[in-house]
């Protein structure tokens, strides 16, 4: 376990402060490339501080490529960024854990064939000055996307598009960084109950004024903090793709978007305003899909009402549609949903927390399905939780009660 006088210097920020959170999210943005731009994010390179990556993402169809370790993350539909995106894409990630997230990672996997996964379940879980950060790239580039002019570019073995699945092969492609996403275990976010700061960043490549290779990170601009989901909030809008301004919800309380215009490109942000980033959903947010991070993964990271709503064509006579509203908003496992849960508690029944971590979770299914497959019969009856598929789109493959009848 580090030292605390390992915690770092943000800690001390105010991130629930309106003048402050901005100090506190950039403070983060440095903290995570401090010695990594020299070493071009190799984190095994960096001499400033230890980083360290997820132990298992390399496992399945949307298993990490072989560049540099990105791995298959989330569709982006047809105008979700900009109004000249007429085409899908997709987007592949890597994550960094510091040497506190590490240190439980090294308690969840000492044993690496038996990963202990109350590791990160209440009274453990990721400890105070935990920070993990995560790098998005997209195959989107300038021609559809603005802000991706002057792009931070990595090399990546992805399959041709989104849809195309393991039997299609894949394919050298250049891909563009466009999000970073962080969360840090704050202790004062207990007292919102959730014990949780996220926050994002958007690339913004029209700053870029002569930057060149991985200092081009320097390019993100702050998209917002979130330290929890506003239960009390019901005000009910989706800002629809495609995002043509920021609509910044006032209501909000643990929500905190960037306000400047010029340097932020327009976003769609979440349910009601909450934090999303660009690759990410319109009707989610990011506390509330990562607090069902669960093993097996039984909650879907979406509910199905999160789907049910108005839709409009996306432009007049436009034969794709999207969501501006939604309908079932009093729907019991959409108020869920939405409400803070504490650190490390699972989210449902008969399962362990990954105390926010999806990639904790991912690992843990990941393990598992090979281990199912590599010892078959035996470890299948020895074992009496099987993970479930993972969907951002809400279906889901079996509920918990008849994978843990198995
Ligand atoms: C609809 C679900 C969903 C939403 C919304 C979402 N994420 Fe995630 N996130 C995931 C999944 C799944 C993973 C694990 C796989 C991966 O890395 O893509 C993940 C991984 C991460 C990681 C890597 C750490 C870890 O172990 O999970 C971070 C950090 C992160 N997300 C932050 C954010 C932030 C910040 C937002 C909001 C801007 C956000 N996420 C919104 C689903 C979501």
């Amino acid at each position: 376990m580090p030292d605390e006088s390992k915690i770092p210097d943000f800690f001390n920020i105010p991130f629930d402060d309106d003048d402050r959170w901005m100090e506190y999210i950039n403070a983060v943005r440095d903290y995570c490339f401090e010695g990594m731009i020299d070493v071009d994010f190799v984190a095994q390179e960096s001499e400033v501080r230890e980083w360290y990556h997820m132990p298992w993402m390399h496992w399945g169809p949307q298993g990490s490529e072989g560049f540099n370790g990105l791995a298959k993350e989330a569709q982006i539909s047809p105008y979700q960024l900009t109004p000249e995106q007429k085409n899908p894409h997709q987007t592949y990630a890597l994550g960094y854990y510091n040497e506190f997230a590490g240190y439980t990672l090294g308690q969840m996997w000492k044993d690496a064939d038996n990963p202990d996964a109350y590791a990160t379940q209440n009274p453990k879980g990721f400890p105070v000055g935990t920070v993990i950060y995560k790098l998005l790239y997209t195959d989107a580039d300038e021609t559809e996307v603005d802000y991706l002019v002057n792009p931070m570019t990595r090399k990546a073995y992805v399959t041709p598009t989104w849809n195309d699945g393991q039997d299609t092969g894949r394919v050298v492609k250049d891909m563009h960084l466009i999000q970073m996403d962080v969360m840090i275990r704050d202790p004062r976010a207990d007292k919102y109950g959730t014990g949780w700061v996220f926050g994002t960043f958007c690339y913004n490549g029209k700053l870029n004024n002569g930057k060149t290779g991985s200092m081009r990170a320097q390019n993100l601009v702050p998209v917002g903090i979130q330290f929890g989901n506003d239960e009390q909030d019901t005000t009910n809008f989706i800002n629809p793709y495609p995002p043509t301004e920021t609509i910044v919800n006032p209501n909000l309380k643990e929500t905190k978007i960037n306000p400047n215009k010029e340097e932020l490109p327009p976003q769609h942000l979440g349910w009601g305003g909450r934090l999303d980033g660009p690759v990410d959903l319109n009707n989610a947010s990011c506390m509330s899909c990562h607090s069902t991070a669960e093993y097996p993964q039984a909650a879907a990271l979406v509910p199905a009402e999160a789907f049910e709503g108005i839709k409009k064509p996306v432009k007049p006579g436009s034969k794709d549609s999207v969501l501006v509203k939604l309908t079932n908003t009093e729907a019991a496992a959409f108020k869920k949903y939405f409400t803070n849960i504490r650190c490390g508690t699972p989210y449902s029944e008969g399962t362990t927390s990954c105390d926010f971590s999806l990639q904790v979770s991912l690992a843990l299914g990941y393990f598992t399905e090979w281990k199912n497959d590599n010892v078959e019969g035996y470890w299948y009856k020895e074992y009496e939780r099987s993970p479930l598929e993972m969907h951002r789109k809400g279906e889901l493959k079996a509920s918990v009660d008849e994978t843990l009848n198995k």
